[in-house]
Order: C-alpha cells, then structure tokens, then sequence
C-alpha cells in the first residue's frame, strides 16, 4: 500500500502491479459480475474492433471474444511488463490471433486503427489522465460504445462502503483524486454519460457522437 499522490502516478503504478501481478486475477475475482454487466454495455456485434485500456492479465478479453468473435479484433494496452505478461500467456494458451497487445502508456500508445468501442475496465489512473483519455477517443470510430467501471465514493454517510472503497483504491490506483466521478474527463470528450452505482461501484457508458448507437464495425 503507498500514499496516493494528486495525480496519477507512472512509477508508482509499475511499481505496484510489478508486485501484484501474479496474484492479480484472485484478487480481481469478486469483481467478475461487473466485468460482465460493463461488457455488456459495449453492445459489441460480431466483428468489432474493441480497445481495452490497461488490459492488465487480460481478464477481460474472453468475454470480450465471446461477443466479437474471429473476425473482430481487441487491441490490449497495458505500461506494466509483467500484467502484459500474463496477458500474452493467456492469448497463447486460447490461441487467440485476433488480439494485439501493446506495452504502453495508453496516452503514449500508437494505436492502429479507429475501433469500435472502448473499455475503461478498473482503470482509474487512466481516466484521470486527459493525454491518455484524448488518445483514445482520437481513434475511435463515430457511434463507437465507450465503457468505463471501477471504485467510487459512495454518500458520506455510507461508511461501509466507502471504507471498501478507500481499502481497495489503496491497493489498486496511485491516486485518490476524481473518485467521486472518475468518469468525469471522459464525459468532457465523449459527452454525457449513463451511470448506474452501487456499493461502491460503478459503470458509465456513452457514445461518441455520430453513429447507430451499437459497436459494429
Ligand atoms: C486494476 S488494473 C485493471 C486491469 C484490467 N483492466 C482488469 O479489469 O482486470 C489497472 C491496470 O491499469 C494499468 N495502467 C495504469 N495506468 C496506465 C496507463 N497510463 N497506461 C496503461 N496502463 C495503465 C495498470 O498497470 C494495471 O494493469
């Protein structure tokens, strides 16, 4: 556990998943239920190019398959070394040849076509980063589903959950600011956004202006 700093912090945050990423898919199993309903709400057809924003081991990307299929494609992209790792050893043992995976910053990351629809999956020093969050909708396509979940404040009075909240961000971002609507930068760029919370969670979509409202190619 470190001491969040006010911004997102790179080598506090390769510092942290260097050591968490053996152990990271145990740890991120009680989180499966809304990596679910998130993907969900990229409303992918078959055959969609999809960006999963610091993909970490890859846990997303077998959900995500199951709705692009063969002919879609997943662009993973991750600064950690070691979560990329993980990531590469999964694609290998599902023989996966449809997913590339880029090793970094997603502000930095040169990405190789406008997708279809992106997902923010647990990613909050991602979302507090406007670079990283202009890269993105830079290449995506008009219509493309925009997807992001992860930890908020709950109501002050809402200890409970906001003991969870505080505990789990501790462990898992470099920075505490924008908790209260980590999406709030993405809006600024892909417009308003359909938010549903609970517990200390959340899930917010959007699209970016201009397209049928589904992310198919
Ligand atoms: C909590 S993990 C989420 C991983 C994955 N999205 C999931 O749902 O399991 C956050 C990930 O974001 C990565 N990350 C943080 N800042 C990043 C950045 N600026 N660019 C790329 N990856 C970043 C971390 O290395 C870490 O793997």
């Amino acid at each position: 556990m470190n001491l969040p700093s006010t911004s997102p912090d790179r080598q506090l945050a390769l510092k942290q998943y260097r050591l968490r990423s053996r152990f990271y898919d145990i740890e991120l199993a009680v989180f499966e239920p809304i990596r679910r309903k998130a993907i969900a709400r990229l409303n992918l057809g078959k055959g969609a190019a999809v960006l999963d924003l610091g993909c970490g081991t890859g846990l997303s990307f077998e959900l995500l398959q199951q709705d692009i299929g063969p002919r879609g494609r997943i662009v993973g992209i991750e600064q950690s070394p070691e979560m990329l790792e993980q990531a590469r050893s999964r694609v290998a043992r599902h023989g996966w040849a449809n997913v590339t995976l880029l090793n970094a910053p997603v502000e930095a990351a040169i990405i190789p076509f406008r997708a279809d629809a992106a997902l923010y999956h647990f990613t909050h020093d991602i979302l507090r980063n406007r670079e990283a969050i202009g890269n993105i909708v830079r290449h995506l396509k008009p219509g493309a589903r925009v997807v992001a979940a992860g930890l908020t404040w709950e109501a002050p009075w809402n200890f409970l959950a906001n003991g969870f909240v505080l505990m789990a961000a501790l462990h898992s971002v470099t920075s505490l600011e924008g908790l209260g609507s980590p999406w709030s930068y993405l809006a600024e760029q892909v417009g308003e956004m359909e938010v549903t919370r609970s517990g200390g969670v959340y899930i917010a979509s959007a699209q970016v202006p201009g397209g049928s409202g589904a992310a198919r190619p």
